[in-house]
């Protein structure tokens, strides 16, 4: 698929074919580029927006605004991967609502899916009739959750988990993200169902991967999942550079010549 937009035929082609999906999230133009450009095959526009982003405490104060806006700048970044519009918190809590506002990120941003977290049954059912993909989210559910722990641990509530995403792949979901589940309740439901599994801390048997991209990148230093791995230091490495342009500033070692502009000695002579 060398430079061919993504489509949801092919994400659930690669699950029959038993090739595994990538997927991360992005917000904003330069790094979906990047995401883009290495061949991911799916972004997440994921309202963990609000808390690596625009820096609150939880992903609920997350609005649609917020998610269109950085929606549209990840769409004029990425050209390839299948790009999935998180519903944020309190978006779909009718069907009128949930299509209302899933045709949004399909609308103004471009958008060629959207997810939205839980047991959400008729929001996803409305979404999908309305003609735009959907894909679910099972596990921990950050929007709704009191706890992040992890969820299905007994076999009364993996049990739950297991009927949830059947009923998600019944209403019509293309798939379905499992978050913080033991491998091997996400195995069972990955087996068990002929729509793909996108796993964040579900245990490799899942059809897919998905992580938030600023925990890859160490771009946000307040958490670290046990789930996510941290592949670059571009924290640090930004605040070394941010330190160095200070200091060049104070001794004046920046900017040099190479970085300036200069007149020519008679316009120069005419404003002394
Ligand atoms: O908002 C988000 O980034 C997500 C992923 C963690 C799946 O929902």
């Amino acid at each position: 698929m060398n430079g061919e937009k993504i489509t949801i035929s092919y994400i659930q082609r690669k699950k029959r074919d038993g090739k595994k999906i990538t997927m991360l999230t992005a917000y904003d133009y330069f790094l979906a580029k990047m995401v883009d450009e290495a061949g991911v095959d799916g972004i997440l526009i994921g309202d963990s927006l609000g808390m690596v982003v625009l820096g609150w405490e939880s992903t609920t104060h997350v609005t649609m605004d917020d998610m269109i806006r950085h929606a549209q700048a990840v769409k004029r970044g990425a050209k390839r991967a299948l790009l999935i519009g998180d519903m944020p918190y309190k978006s779909f809590d009718t069907a009128e609502d949930a299509v209302k506002n899933a045709a949004r990120f399909v609308k103004e941003a471009g958008c060629e899916a959207i997810k939205l977290e839980g047991e959400s049954y008729e929001a996803a059912s409305a979404i999908v009739k309305s003609g735009i993909p959907v894909l679910g989210h099972l596990g921990l559910t950050p929007q709704t959750a009191s706890e992040f722990k992890v969820q299905g641990k007994n076999a009364s509530t993996a049990k739950e988990i297991l009927e949830a995403a059947k009923r998600l792949e019944g209403v019509g979901c293309f798939g379905i993200v499992l978050e913080c589940v033991p491998s091997e309740l996400a195995e069972i439901i990955t087996s068990n169902l002929s729509i793909p599994t996108i796993g964040i801390g579900a245990g490799a048997a899942c059809d897919g991967q998905i992580l938030v991209l600023n925990d890859i990148l160490g771009l946000f230093d307040r958490f670290l999942p046990k789930f996510a791995k941290k592949y670059a230091d571009l924290g640090a490495m930004a605040k070394e550079a941010i330190s160095q342009y200070k200091q060049d500033v104070e001794s004046v070692d920046f900017p040099k010549k190479e970085n300036s502009f200069t007149m020519k000695k008679e316009e120069l002579e005419k404003i002394l």
